[in-house]
Formats: structure tokens, sequence, C-alpha cells
């Protein structure tokens, strides 16, 4: 489905991936853990297209999209719920989900089907259409995020540290969802630094450090590796 090969990136002269090598397989989902700095959002970017990396390349269901522009990117079937969420706030929740389907055509014109199955996913969401995002809180805001992705029909879903800010039931919350979206065979390329939840809901983890993949495991090695146990579960 993805697979990033040998990526290296740079803002200018401060280069920060480093041959950085990534796959996530069919209806698969991958986690990439990593503390504040290490590149994972650097390499979000990468994919999605906002920024074009120095070498490397980045395939998406084995065509070459290095390089393309997002707008091309996310008509293939990947969609990012950015780490700053870029929500409209003075927008109503239908405003919002709207947006994530109208710049891909095959979603724009399915819109009631994909309004359907977000409502299915996020129940509240259908009460909340004419609400305005910005007097919401900030666990339906996050939902609000995962939605409008999904509205795009998206074959690969990237999420960039979506528990941020959240407290651990809403995470929990968000996480199940995140679970129910896998298994309606959409893959997952999930972002965290709560290594312990995101462990949860993926198969399978790469850990990055100062721009490059340090490990790569199943869950439940990661989850018994000691360097996972000391650095990111406290343990
Ligand atoms: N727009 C930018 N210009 C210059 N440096 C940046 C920019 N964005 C991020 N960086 C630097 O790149 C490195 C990786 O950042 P980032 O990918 O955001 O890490 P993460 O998402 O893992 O916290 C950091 O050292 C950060 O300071
Ligand atoms: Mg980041």
């Amino acid at each position: 489905m993805l697979r990033i090969d040998g990526l290296n990136a740079a803002y200018g002269r401060i280069k920060v991936l480093w041959d950085l090598s990534l796959s996530v397989g069919s209806g698969e989902a991958v986690g990439l853990f990593g503390p504040n700095g290490a590149g994972k959002t650097t390499l979000v970017n990468c994919v999605i297209g906002f920024l074009k990396p120095i070498s490397g390349k980045v395939l998406f269901q084995d065509k070459d999209i290095t390089g393309m522009e997002p707008h091309e990117i996310v008509k293939l079937g990947i969609a990012l719920v950015p780490q700053e969420r870029e929500l409209f706030p003075n927008m109503t929740v239908e405003e919002n989900l709207r947006a994530g389907a109208n710049y891909v055509p095959h979603a724009r014109e399915r819109m009631l089907e994909a309004f359907d199955l977000v409502f299915t996913l996020f129940p509240i969401l259908k009460e909340r259409l004419k609400q305005k995002v910005g007097t919401m809180s900030g666990g339906q805001q996050r939902m609000v995020a995962v939605a409008r992705a999904l509205m795009s029909f998206p074959k690969l879903l990237m999420l960039d540290e979506p528990s941020v800010g959240l407290q651990p039931s809403i995470v929990s919350e968000l996480f199940s969802k995140l679970r129910e979206i896998k298994n309606q065979g959409v893959s997952i390329l999930l972002i965290e630094q709560n290594v312990k939840q995101g462990l949860k809901v993926v198969e399978r983890g790469y850990v990055i450090e100062n721009g490059r993949i340090v490990l790569e495991d199943s869950s439940t090695n990661l989850m018994n590796n000691e360097h996972i146990k000391k650095a990111y579960l406290g343990l």
C-alpha cells in the first residue's frame, strides 16, 4: 500500500530524515513512535506532498508519488489528520465535513454515503451538524478532524499525534474508533508519543529517533522491548 524507501529530507540546510524506510501493508495498522523533534511530522509531510524530499521514494499502491502535489495525492486515496488540525472553527461540523470531500471528485459524488459512514462511526456528529466546530470540546473536535479525513474515502489514513491534549478516557474512545476504521479495510499509519495506547491499535510499529528508524517490530515485541519500556512506557 505505502512504501517509503531511503527517504532523506531537510529544511534548507538542516537535514531531518536520514535514509528512512517504512511500509504499511493493505489493511494494516502501523505505528510510528518517537519523541518530539524526531521527524515524525516531516515524514508525513513528505508522504502527503507538503515537503519534497532530497532523495528517496514514496510509493503508494506501487505508484511513485514522490514530489507530487498534495491535492493529487489525496485523490489517490491518502488522507492526513494533521498535527495542527486545521479545522475551520467558525464553520459548522457539516461545513467542515463537506470540505473533506470537496476536492476529491469521486468522494464529492458519494457525499451522502460518506456522511452515513462517519455518522455510523461518530453518531454524535449527526446531532451536532449545525454546531460551530470552535464551540466543541477538544475530544469532539478531534472526532471531527478524523471524520473529515474519512470523507474522502481514503485507502490509507495517517494520523499525526491524534491523542495530544485529550484525557485518557477520550483517547481510549478515539483509538477504539481507529480499530473500527481499520476493520473496515482502511490502512492506518498512526503517529504517536502515547506509545502505550498506540500499541493497542497497531499490529506493528517503527521507532524514530533523530530522523532515523532505530527499531521496527511487532506490537507485542515492542511492548516487551527494554528500550521501549524505559524510554516510552516509563517502566
Ligand atoms: N518548518 C521547519 N523549518 C525548519 N525546521 C523544522 C521545520 N519543521 C520542523 N523542523 C525541525 O525538524 C526536526 C523534526 O521536526 P518534526 O518533523 O516536526 O518532528 P516531530 O513531528 O517528530 O516532533 C526538528 O528538529 C524541528 O525543529
Ligand atoms: Mg510532529
